[in-house]
């Protein structure tokens, strides 16, 4: 016999909105970073020069160069805290700029500077974000335990954070930077400073997220071996300009080098680079400036 079930429209939209949760994250056709053309200059400097490439959905991309290359600037560009002049970005299928605010919730972001409260505890500058972003009450509680245990925070929850060590708060922070389920995290020198232990202990715990949430990643790093360890493809930046972009096996290969380190020296050539000098900055003003557009 058949049997014909009529639902309310409303129903049918909870039954839709069930099946599309269902769906895996790699399901949608948009990568997670499409740039096209992205160019950044100040005062007639070319800091960006026309740079264009793709990340997919969960991949762990690195962005690589020597000092002043351009990192911090694309990564402000595409988290809408610096206006290119010209260009194109789609963030999870999303223009940034257009959609300011689709776009921010669906990232993450950790800078250079160290950005959170030292007069809080671990668990009120998880508690901010969560509010800051968000994230549903009765969600809140739990993912923030689960992301403290996961960067054995837990115990030290209701410390004050002036209290932590530099990798500690390296840890809270990236945690805070995965509280609200971003599809994208981006990582800009996150383990600068950082002793090798606290480094790879820091990757180990962003790689598992990575591969627990599928959440894309795009960081910055100086030091060769975690990009080689963590991710996927590798982009050289140098002058504002993509040099190349590849596995590191590719880069290595077409390089004819046998290390990362080698390859980046022959790609971006040994003088050495001036410091940032915009390296510095408060993120919280930054945070603030982002949010005030709202
Ligand atoms: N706000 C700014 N005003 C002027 N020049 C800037 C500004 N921000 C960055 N720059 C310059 O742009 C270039 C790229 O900087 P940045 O993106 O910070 O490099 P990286 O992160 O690769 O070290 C550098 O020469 C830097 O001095
Ligand atoms: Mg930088």
């Amino acid at each position: 016999m058949l049997a014909v079930v009529i639902f309310s429209r409303r129903k049918w939209r909870i039954i839709q909105a069930a099946f599309r949760r269902q769906q895996p994250k790699s399901m949608p056709p948009s990568p997670a970073i499409q740039v096209e053309n992205l160019t950044k200059s100040f005062n007639g400097f070319t800091a960006v020069k026309p740079i264009s490439f793709q990340v997919e959905r969960g991949e762990i991309f690195a962005f690589l160069g020597p000092n002043g290359a351009g990192k911090t600037t694309t990564i402000k560009m595409l988290t809408t805290l610096l206006r290119p002049n010209d260009g194109k970005i789609l963030l999870d299928g999303f223009d940034p700029w257009q959609h300011s605010r689709e776009a921010r919730q669906r990232f993450g972001i950790v800078f250079q500077d160290p950005s959170l409260d030292g007069e809080q505890t671990a668990y009120e500058n998880m508690e901010l974000h969560g509010i800051l972003y968000h994230v549903p009450r009765q969600e809140r509680a739990p993912r923030i335990e689960a992301l403290l245990k996961q960067f054995e925070l837990w115990e030290r929850r209701k410390d004050y954070v002036k209290t932590f060590s530099g990798g500690m708060k390296r840890r809270l922070e990236i945690a805070r930077g995965f509280l609200h389920t971003p599809g994208i995290l981006f990582l800009d020198e996150p383990t600068l400073g950082l002793d090798p232990q606290s480094r790879n202990q820091l990757w180990t715990h962003i790689k598992t997220l990575n591969q627990q949430e599928q959440t894309t990643v795009f960081l910055t790093t100086h030091y060769m071996d975690e990009a080689e360890r963590v991710a996927h493809r590798i982009a050289i930046i140098d002058h504002g300009a993509l040099v190349a972009i590849g596995t590191a096996a590719e880069l290595k290969t077409r390089t004819g080098t046998d290390s990362l380190e080698a390859a980046f020296l022959a790609l971006t050539g040994t003088s050495l680079r001036d410091e940032s000098a915009n390296a510095g900055g408060d993120q919280l003003r930054r945070f603030a400036k982002m949010w005030q557009k709202r």
